[in-house]
């Protein structure tokens, strides 16, 4: 009688350890489906997928090395769809996921433990573990760090700025924010990285002293909590709408600049679903409305997702349509990707987020730019292949961090010569002022000589 009582209570302990992959929204039988778009033909039919499927696949991310485009694909479509490519003459591969990307590690008891940096680096932390962390370093450097609650999610969860090196004073804003999709989990991580590296180490003082940095790290709690407890392949808000089966927005499609146009779904169980209108969602409207209350000062703003390792500028709303500065936008894009590979090697490839295979409206980056925020990117993460996808195994999140801080640094620091309002030094502040006093002086002089 009590020795299968005793299995049950040990069974119990390790689901408390866990998730187990029962706890997920069950994709049996979905595939990954891989288009190789190298040919113009194909890729042609890849930018048109929608017309010819009759839907729009739930695009994952492109991995453009080898130049094939990732889409998940439900089981109750996979045979149709496999079928329609091929009378298209389209090669494709229908693959398994990958089972380890449902093995999650489950939120650990927040009472016994801090949330330190090695947690950052090495492992996915929940949002309440991602609110501690900056919570804590906020104690920590608390002349440099500075939060600030921008409004609710729909759930009631705060989103957070931590804002970095704000002293009162107009130096000029770089902004971050991390995870508006909420399956895209390494962005979280590199977010919090961002913060603690900065605040942290006494190398980047100088920088902050003519840059302010702004980091959300969480912009979609709810989806982010969400993926972790029932759905790994969760994307959007947690949002609900009266009469529908389906709930939550694509937040990325909300903001208001050409909302509602190209790339959108205006059908609410879409992954791409625009909203009922621009700003129907909290987090959207926290958002703009904080961004909008500081613009004249914000000269660089970056989204992180992932994956496929990319920097995107606009314009992305339509094809073949480019901001008049978009040279520099190219430029800083360039030297960012390459201070990313000179830490290991890994590729960024810098390219406009409408030309390649969708273009897509309402999204932040673009918004942004519309609003004068001169260097306004969306940056997929790591990974480049879609083996794991949206779950980059947690070994490699440290080095993701690092090469992402490396890219974000090299925006601040053009933002700095761009804008940057010079140092004076109190040697350079002394000679000024004694050349003031010497101009006085030389006035009364003139002036005395001249009476007299
Ligand atoms: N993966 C991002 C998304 O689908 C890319 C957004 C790029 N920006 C754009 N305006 N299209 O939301
Ligand atoms: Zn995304």
């Amino acid at each position: 009688m009590k020795f299968p009582a005793l299995l049950l209570f040990g069974a119990g302990i390790i689901l408390i350890g866990f998730a187990s992959a029962s706890d997920y929204k069950n994709y049996d039988g979905f595939k990954i489906l891989e288009v190789k778009y190298a040919e113009p033909r194909v890729r042609r039919y890849v930018q048109e997928i929608e017309q010819h499927l009759g839907f729009m696949p739930d695009f994952l991310g492109e991995n453009w090395k080898l130049q094939q485009a990732h889409y998940f694909i439900e089981k109750d479509s996979v045979a149709r769809v496999s079928r329609q490519l091929t009378a298209n003459n389209i090669t494709h591969r229908m693959r398994d996921l990958n089972q380890n990307i449902f093995k999650v590690r489950k939120r650990r008891d927040l009472e016994n433990s801090q949330v330190t940096i090695q947690d950052v680096n090495y492992r996915y932390l929940n949002y309440n573990e991602q609110m501690q962390f900056i919570n804590t370093v906020a104690q920590q450097f608390p002349n440099t760090v500075k939060l600030q609650k921008l409004g609710n999610s729909y759930e009631g969860r705060s989103i957070t700025a931590v804002r970095i090196g704000d002293d009162g004073t107009n130096k000029p804003i770089v902004w971050i924010d991390a995870g508006i999709h909420a399956r895209e989990w390494i962005s979280y991580n590199v977010a919090l990285y961002l913060i603690y590296t900065i605040a942290s180490e006494p190398a980047y003082r100088d920088l902050l002293s003519s840059v302010q940095l702004v980091v959300v790290p969480n912009t979609n709690p709810d989806g982010y909590e969400y993926s972790r407890t029932h759905d790994r392949m969760w994307r959007k808000t947690r949002s609900r709408f009266t009469n529908s089966r389906c709930g939550g927005a694509d937040a990325n499609r909300n903001y208001p600049f050409y909302w509602g146009t190209k790339g959108v779904s205006h059908s609410q169980c879409s992954e791409i679903y625009c909203g009922t209108r621009a700003q129907s969602e909290p987090e959207v409207l926290a958002l703009t409305n904080a961004i909008q209350r500081e613009e004249t000062r914000i000269k660089g703003y970056i989204a992180l997702h992932s994956y496929g390792q990319e920097i995107l500028y606009p314009w992305g709303h339509t094809m073949r349509q480019y901001p008049s500065d978009v040279q520099d936008l190219i430029q800083v894009g360039q030297a960012m990707a390459a201070a990313v590979k000179a830490i290991n090697n890994t590729e960024y490839s810098v390219v406009n987020s409408g030309d390649g295979l969708y273009p897509a409206a309402g999204a932040s980056d673009d918004w942004a730019k519309s609003r004068g925020i001169k260097f306004s990117y969306t940056i997929e993460l790591s990974p480049i292949d879609d083996e794991t996808g949206f779950t980059l195994p947690e070994d490699r999140i440290n080095q993701v961090n690092r090469e992402a801080f490396q890219a974000i640094q090299v925006l601040m620091i053009e933002v700095k010569s761009r804008f940057g309002i010079p140092k004076v030094t109190s040697s350079a502040s002394a000679s000024a002022n004694s050349l003031i006093l010497l101009k006085r002086l030389r006035t009364t002089m003139s002036r005395g000589l001249g009476r007299g």
